[in-house]
This record gives C-alpha cells, sequence and structure tokens, in this order.
C-alpha cells in the first residue's frame, strides 16, 4: 500500500502516477481505507494537473476492477452499446438499440437517469407502463439473448467505485476533469464486455461540453482509452446548441421515439441516430463500410425491422407492446399551451439551455438525484432553426401543470427562440468522427 499523502503529493506537483499508486488509492478508497477528504484533495489534484492516457487508463481499469464484468459469453452476435455525454431532447438510445438490434448486433445498453437540466434514458422509458428498467444482469442477458437489445439502470456490481467517486466529485467542483468523466464513463462502459462502443459527445450551450476544443480532447481521451483496453470505440461529436428532435421531456420523447420508429423519420435527431447507429454496426464484421452501414440501418426503419424490435424489447422488459399503438395511454400532463411566435421570418436559434432549463422547473427533470419527476410535463412541435414562421403560428406547445411552474418556465422560455427576417440555414449537426 502507498502512503496517499505521498500518492497527492505526486499528482499535486505534476508528476506521474503508476499503476500500482492509482491501483492501490481506488481500491483503498472504494473499500473504506481512504477516507472521503483523501480522494478528494487526489481528485482536486488530477482536476488541475490532469494526466496522462496511460495514467487514465490506469484509472479506468482500477475502478472497473472494484467490481464486476457482464459476462456476455453466451451472445453470439457483436456485443456493442452507445453512450452519450448528454443533451436536452436527446432520445436517441431509444431508437438506436432497436434498430442496431435489427441490424444484427446484440445490444445491452446500461443507461442513467436525467440530471441537471439533461435529460435520462430511464426516466423516459419508466413512463412506459409497467417498463422495468431494473433487471438484474442475468436477466439483462436473458432479454438480449432473445430480442438482442434491452436498456436498464446502473448494476451495484459494474464499477461500483464509479458511484462513491461521482457523488464526492460532485461536491468537491472535480466533475469537469477529462481525465475523470473518462475513467467514469469509460469504466462502466469497458465493464459490460463490449466488442465495440460508439460515444455521442455533444457540444454547445446544451452540452457539459460547450467549446469544440474540450469536447474533441475527451472524446480523444475516451477513444485512446477504449484503445489501451482492447475495444474499439468511435467518438461522433454533435451539435448541442438547440434540443434534439421536436420534443423535450419524458413521456414525449417516448412518443417521439416510437413515432420515428413506426417511419416518421427525419431531421437532426434521425441523422445523428442513423449515424451513430451505422457507426456501430461500421466497427463490426457486419458491414465493411460506414455507408454501406448508414443503407442497413435505413433500410431496418423503412421495413420496420427496427419497430418489431421495440415493441419485443418493450413485451420483454415487461410493457405492453400495444402502447406503440396508443401513444395517448402515456402519462400526460392535465394542461397545453401553444407559445406563438411575435414576428414573422426564419428561426435562427433555439437555445438548449433556456429549454432545458424550462423542462427541468415543469418538473420534468430533477436537480437531486433523489428527487421525483413528472413523467406528463414538456414540449412538444418545437421548431427549429432554419423553418420558417408566422407571426402569431405556435412555436411549441407546452404540456404543465399550471401554477408557479409554469409562470417559472415561461419566464425562461420568454428569448429562447430568435427569429429573423433574413434567410438562415441552421448549421450541420454532425461534427466530427474520432476513431481508433
Ligand atoms: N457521466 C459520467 O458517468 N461520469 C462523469 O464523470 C461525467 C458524466
Amino acid at each position: 500500500m502507498q502512503v496517499p499523502q505521498w500518492v497527492i503529493e505526486t499528482k499535486r506537483d505534476g508528476g506521474t502516477l503508476s499503476k500500482d499508486e492509482i491501483s492501490d488509492f481506488i481500491h483503498g478508497y472504494h473499500q473504506g481505507q481512504i477516507p472521503d477528504y483523501q480522494m478528494a484533495a487526489l481528485a482536486m489534484a488530477i482536476y488541475l494537473k490532469g494526466m496522462t492516457f496511460e495514467e487514465t487508463a490506469f484509472l479506468t481499469q482500477a475502478m472497473m476492477d472494484t467490481g464486476q464484468c457482464l459476462d456476455t459469453s453466451t451472445l453470439t452476435r457483436p456485443v456493442c452499446d452507445k453512450h452519450s455525454t448528454g443533451g436536452i431532447g436527446d432520445k436517441v438510445s431509444l431508437i438506436l438499440a432497436p434498430l442496431a438490434a435489427a441490424c444484427g448486433l446484440d445490444v445491452p445498453m446500461i443507461s442513467g437517469r436525467g440530471l441537471g437540466i439533461t435529460g435520462g434514458t430511464l426516466d423516459k422509458l419508466e413512463t412506459i407502463p409497467g417498463f422495468r428498467t431494473d433487471l438484474n444482469e442475468e436477466e439483462l442477458i436473458d432479454v438480449v439473448r432473445s430480442v438482442h437489445a434491452c436498456i436498464v439502470g446502473q448494476t451495484e456490481r459494474l464499477a461500483p467505485a464509479d458511484k462513491k467517486l461521482y457523488a464526492l466529485r460532485d461536491v468537491t467542483a472535480t466533475v469537469p476533469s477529462i481525465p475523470l468523466i473518462t475513467a467514469s464513463i469509460m469504466c462502466k462502459k469497458m465493464s459490460e464486455g463490449l466488442d465495440s462502443l460508439v460515444l455521442d459527445v455533444k457540444v454547445g450551450r446544451g452540452a457539459f461540453m460547450e467549446s469544440m476544443e474540450r469536447a474533441r480532447d475527451l472524446a480523444m481521451s475516451m477513444v485512446r482509452v477504449g484503445k489501451e483496453m482492447g475495444t474499439h470505440v468511435t467518438a461522433l461529436l454533435t451539435r448541442m446548441d438547440e434540443p434534439l428532435g421536436r420534443t423535450v421531456g419524458n413521456a414525449v420523447e417516448v412518443q417521439e421515439s416510437i413515432r420515428m420508429l413506426q417511419g416518421d423519420a427525419e431531421g437532426p435527431l434521425w441523422e445523428v441516430t442513423r449515424e451513430l447507429t451505422a457507426l456501430m454496426l461500421a466497427s463490426t464484421p457486419l458491414q465493411p463500410d460506414v455507408e454501406s452501414a448508414r443503407n442497413a440501418v435505413q433500410e431496418a426503419l423503412e421495413s420496420g425491422a427496427g419497430f418489431m424490435c421495440m415493441k419485443a424489447m418493450l413485451k420483454a422488459q415487461g410493457a405492453n407492446p400495444d402502447i406503440c399503438e396508443n401513444l395517448d395511454r402515456l402519462p400526460a400532463a392535465s394542461q397545453t399551451m401553444a407559445f406563438s411566435a411575435d414576428a414573422s421570418g426564419t428561426v435562427t436559434d433555439v437555445d438548449a439551455n433556456a429549454i432545458g432549463r424550462a423542462v427541468l422547473v415543469l418538473g420534468g427533470g430533477r436537480m437531486k438525484a433523489e428527487d421525483a419527476i413528472h413523467p406528463g410535463v414538456g414540449i412538444t412541435d418545437l421548431i427549429r432553426s432554419g423553418e420558417q414562421i408566422e407571426k402569431g403560428a405556435p412555436l411549441f406547445t407546452l404540456h404543465h401543470e399550471g401554477g408557479e411552474r409554469l409562470a417559472k418556465a415561461l419566464e425562461l422560455l420568454q428569448d429562447a427562440i430568435q427569429i429573423s427576417p433574413e434567410p438562415f440555414t441552421a448549421p450541420d449537426i454532425l461534427l466530427e468522427t474520432i476513431t481508433s
């Protein structure tokens, strides 16, 4: 066992830590021998001085080694997953998992809950009556073996040190550190026994990483760590200045996802979903390149194969798949209100941050992990930049419960959408692909 304060001292002074120093420290912390204050001091030293890729890979491995890996040995197809760094209206996982399954992959997807302004896949799926996200690891693998896609929450056995360390980072101002974020995300994903992983690294004011440089650094860090650990990782940088798709909320995003799988696929949400699914597919022996993988994904959508996989996944996880034909049975808010344009012109901006905060105050998100959410509130029929609007026409519809929450949301939304008399073309949503 290394002396913890010497390890902290080395990093504080900008030195490089060895594999054993990192491993002993993380195991000591996980087992309660190293107290929170020493772990917090090391996290702050890492935040300030950074880590080499090699150190970051050692940290990832040490955190993985505090738990067990998912046993995917009984799965016969390429095993893949996708992770998003989080955005507003980001419902890609709900569409991608069944589509990837329809294209021949096995997708044991482990997802998270929404925190702050970014939504969470589990909160969205749990709006579907009966849908279980709390399957254990054996149940997860059974579902994947039979229907090839399954979306569940984090289990206690996969990289448990991350949960403890993340909670500590959250209260010690050490979350936005590239090596710490890399290790936190990758220790969980590498524990899933994957052949390949795709990362959606969001860039913009509705994302964790606001600048292209930081997003690129994070993407490269995760791709390199994945490579060191023997997993093919591809990162797609995507623009997150405005919400993805026409809805923001929980049940409303499930509705939009199911409609997309039924064939209503267009715009940036489809572009991002198709590209991520294609990158996943092209990283396996099933497709020779990204172009043919894109065609396969389009075919899985148009043939209805992705939709059938969605229904099979819903059934396997406890929900009645007939909900897909009865989307009005999903939870709903008691009131709706259209928000109208005060001028005619072209939409030049839809502020993801303002919209994310408005949905949060309506009750669609949580400030603390233990907060409850309202499954039915949110925004639908959202206009996007580049589209024309007439004065008085709706920019979006709010689904709400009235009262102070509505008043606060309306205040946040007041300047969220900009309209110009000049023509405007929306910038591309797909920014850059980084792969090993
Ligand atoms: N998501 C994670 O899982 N960990 C981080 O550190 C940041 C985002």
